[in-house]
């Protein structure tokens, strides 16, 4: 994963980075580094492991430079140390590379080319700058050793920037599956994984392509295709309101996104469904899916687990059996494919290096493909054939949860269209527009009801060392997703699990206290789910419920509002996230940070 940020022309370029840093960390945020050429010719190398406010407490005011390199890091090869942060360096301190992404057989060329180096630390992206330094010292311009050691790189992934202190203007810049983008300014240009990172120094923004090698001076950007030919890249122009990125009075990101998502409802609405309630979605893509004859959803994590919903969706309102696989998975696993095949890929980023794995597969078959993503201009969307956005706003906590419901909502928007086209009467009759606007209603009165969840995590999961939480069908689903949220920011081994599977084998795990949450919400299998839950109660389990009204009972612990089936995952995941959000705040726990994550999976 990792974040790469790169300025040069700009007297500012110490603050450039560190700012664009902080823009970066949901990329990882375990440590980072920035190298800046100072005009005196001394250059400065500042690393720190943790996040970029400790990176920004070592770096001395008085540095000056107009041009630099910076990387926030999530480790892959090597731990996590100072040695291991970026910048990396080769041994003679001339060459400073950044690097996003894994350099697969770095191995094999150390042995091969770097017999008695000397390595400063444990990491794959050392070993391609020492390469670059060697083939230097062997006769080689800068540029062409930078070239000749892309050429030795196999299966790898990588957005690099290189400086060379002899010719400190200029960022040699190469990119291969990682994201890479350099934004254009007036006399000045930058270079970034994301346009967050650099939209205070511009908005107009180079779309480089797999195999670019670039090179990159204050007044000039020379992109070369990967024959080598000099080319010309399309520009885009990137417009975000700076101000929804702001925390506001919220002590952590994910509350606010919690609490945003009735009004994400809301917008998806209004953009995608007309007055009458019509979904408004470009007919050529409706057209495609109408003709195909299997819709493959790939995802990974949540916004997989969205896909599962999707599913439900697409099969009952257009009758088009519809697969849902992890991205990771497919991309090497690829299963049979149908005549007329349709590809949904769901990413909240955009940037997900396994759902683009199997992407690039699609687009080599000429299959056609739509992305629904929250991010405008990202990887996938620039590459599939259609995009649909997610309008939720940036989502900045690393556990995802307005992106999951705004994915299922538009999932279903669009299941109707394709239903309606094909003349399909649960589709036609389908009143999506009320029943968003129910859905945004009962998705107010639960985040409303805060104090009370606080008080359940405070009493059944804090303490708890796993968790469990049960239901069948599109429950069972939403169980996948709450269970996931629950580890990733509380810590709690927790599972998601298809109630009647659980007395296979599962149940031996139930011990005395043993939080189990059954997800009730679908009539044909309420009372199925409810008896799975009792065997957890015979067992010691302290068991609570998510159960929608029309299916409620006295005791039951949340109970959601009535609405459509086919919608319910919208409403019953919300006590899930909050239940999650309140015992990892309990737990004196990084909400937004959790251990070991990033916001954004950009390596295989
Ligand atoms: C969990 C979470 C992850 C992401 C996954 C895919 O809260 O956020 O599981 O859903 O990494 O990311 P996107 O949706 O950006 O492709």
């Amino acid at each position: 994963m990792c974040g790469v940020v790169g300025v040069t022309g700009n007297p500012n370029a110490t603050e450039i980075l560190v700012s664009g840093l902080e823009k970066l960390q949901y990329r990882g945020y375990d440590s980072a580094g920035i190298f800046v050429d100072q005009p005196d010719g001394t250059n400065y190398l500042v690393k720190t492991t943790g996040s970029i406010a400790d990176l920004r407490k070592k770096i001395s005011p008085e540095v000056q430079g107009t041009a630099g390199i910076g990387h926030t890091r999530w480790a892959t090869h090597g731990g996590v140390t100072i040695e291991n942060a970026h910048p990396q360096f080769s041994s003679d301190e001339r060459f400073y590379l950044v690097h996003n992404g894994v350099i697969e057989n770095f191995q094999e060329l150390k042995d091969e080319y770097l017999q008695g180096a000397h390595f400063n630390s444990q990491t794959d992206t050392e070993v391609v700058v020492q390469l670059i330094d060697k083939f230097v010292k062997d006769g080689m311009s800068t540029k062409d050793a930078f070239n000749q050691t892309l050429g030795l790189l196999e299966n790898s992934s990588y957005a690099f920037m290189l400086m060379d202190r002899n010719d400190p203007e200029t960022i040699y810049v190469a990119k291969n599956k990682s994201p890479m983008l350099i934004g254009l300014g007036d006399g000045c240009n930058v270079v970034c994984s994301d346009s967050i990172a650099m939209l205070n120094v511009t908005h107009t923004f180079l779309e480089i392509q797999d195999g670019d090698v670039c090179v990159v001076r204050p007044n000039e950007v020379i992109v070369n295709d990967p024959t080598g030919a000099e080319v010309d890249r399309e520009t885009f122009e990137v417009s975000v309101d700076p101000t929804a990125s702001d925390k506001g009075t919220y002590p952590y990101y994910m509350l606010k996104e919690i609490d945003e998502q009735p009004n994400v409802m809301r917008k998806l609405s209004a953009k995608y469904l007309d007055q009458v309630g019509q979904p408004v979605i470009t007919p050529a893509l409706v057209e495609k899916l109408r003709d195909s004859d299997r819709i493959y959803i790939v995802g990974a994590g949540t916004s997989y687990h969205a896909g599962l919903v999707g599913k439900a969706q697409l099969e009952k309102l257009t009758g088009i059996p519809t697969e849902v696989h992890v991205a990771s998975e497919f991309a090497y696993e690829t299963p049979l494919l149908s005549e007329k095949p349709f590809f949904i890929f769901l990413s909240q980023s955009g940037e997900t290096a396994d759902s683009r794995q199997v992407l690039v597969n699609v687009n080599q078959k000429h299959l056609p493909s739509l992305t629904i993503t929250n991010v405008a201009n990202s990887t996938l969307s620039r590459e599939s054939d259609f995009t649909l956005l997610l309008e939720a706003g940036p989502e900045i906590s690393v556990a995802s949860t307005k992106a999951y419901t705004a994915q299922i909502a538009l999932e279903a928007i669009l299941a109707k269209a394709v239903g309606e086209a094909k003349g399909v009467a649960a589709a036609q009759t389908f009143d999506l527009k009320g029943q968003l606007a129910v859905v945004a209603q009962g998705m107010q009165s639960i985040v409303d009801e805060k104090n009370e969840i606080d008080q359940i995590a405070q009493d059944y999961f804090v303490q708890a060392n796993q968790a469990f939480y049960i239901g069948r069908g599109i429950d069972y689903t939403v169980s996948l997703e709450a269970a996931l949220k629950l580890k990733e920011i509380s810590y709690v081994h927790a599972e998601g699990f298809a109630s009647g599977e659980l007395k296979h084998g599962t149940i031996a795990l139930i011990e005395p206290g043993t939080p189990v949450i059954g997800i009730i919400t679908q009539a044909g299998t309420a009372g199925l789910t409810r008896s799975n839950l009792e065997e957890t109660a015979a067992r010691g389990a302290q068991t609570l419920s998510i159960v929608r009204q029309g299916l409620a009972r006295p005791d039951d612990t949340f109970v959601i509002p009535d609405v459509d089936e086919l919608l319910t995952p919208l409403l019953s995941v919300i006590p899930a996230q909050l239940l999650a959000y309140y015992t990892s705040l309990n737990k004196g726990l990084n909400v937004d940070l959790p251990r070991n994550l990033a916001k954004s999976v950009t390596v295989e």
